[in-house]
């Protein structure tokens, strides 16, 4: 995994006439939950306590996704000189909590916590790779190019502890997807739209519903195909289905159209709330 510093990053070649202020506001936020992943750790740790090689491998992970939110929010201080990261991540840690007393998963297993994690991992992979593919300025084409490499390492070493663990703590498949969809949809959850609210400073009281449409009427029109494709292929690999060409490519179109049609819904949703 990783293996690389912010040293690493060539911030000389910042071109600020290259920035996109759309991905600005999803930067904002992305780099709060990123620098937030102690609580994950600590989260992690708990759930698998014993287990003191998986533990050091979580440690390793934390430090790597805090390495992201730094990345991102020393880009934004180039790109973005008016954002005040430390005001707005601490107004966003005041404001949302995971339960980081948990002593067992909420995914109801050690297998579908691992599962849960795959399912977060394929998500940054494939947003990453969109905000690469997708900006012009070098600087956060080549920061965001070495997130999704390692959010994809992160996905591997979830995927086979998984493995390792589906052996004692099986879940059939029903359940597996179950939890693998109940993931994405928790991606509308609070975490993403408070970071969207208070990295974006929105006017007015909080609004899950506002603040989660506007996050993702920036973050989903990103994605094209490939990026869709990438991610079915990782889940339908995390979930253990055997044949997949055909099937792949035809969820993907699905999904695909899935994700066009939505993206009018909410830019429907923005223009009338
Ligand atoms: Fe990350
Ligand atoms: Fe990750």
């Amino acid at each position: 995994m990783g293996g690389w510093t912010l040293e690493n990053i060539d911030w000389k070649g910042f071109q600020k006439d290259k920035v996109d202020t759309s991905l600005v506001k999803i930067v904002r936020a992305a780099s709060m939950v990123e620098y937030r992943s102690s609580d994950y750790v600590l989260y992690l740790k708990k759930i698998f306590s014993d287990d003191k090689k998986f533990i050091n491998l979580i440690e390793k992970w934390g430090y790597e996704e805090k390495l992201h939110g730094k990345a991102l929010a020393k880009w934004l201080s180039l790109a973005d000189p008016n954002f005040n990261f430390n005001k707005s991540y601490d107004e966003f840690y005041k404001n949302y909590s995971i339960d980081i007393d948990a002593s067992e998963s909420l995914r109801g297993s050690r297998t579908g916590e691992l599962l849960s994690r795959c399912v977060v991992e394929i998500g940054t992979s494939s947003f990453y790779s969109a905000i690469s593919d997708y900006s012009n300025e070098p600087v956060l084409r080549q920061i965001c190019l070495l997130i999704a490499r390692d959010e994809f390492s992160h996905y591997s070493l979830f995927r086979r502890c998984m493995k390792t663990y589906q052996k004692n703590d099986k879940i059939n498949i029903k359940q597996q997807v179950f939890i693998a969809l109940g993931r994405v949809f928790e991606a509308t959850d609070d975490e993403l739209a408070l970071a969207f609210y208070f990295g974006n400073e929105l006017t007015g009281a909080y609004n899950r519903k506002k603040a989660s449409n506007e996050y993702a009427y920036y973050a989903l029109k990103l994605y094209k195909e490939n990026h869709v494709n990438k991610g079915i292929k990782m889940l339908f690999k995390a979930l253990g289905f055997s044949s997949r060409g055909l099937i792949e490519r035809f969820v993907t179109k699905v999904v695909f159209i899935l994700l066009k049609i939505k993206i009018q819904i909410i830019q429907l949703r923005i223009k009338y709330t």
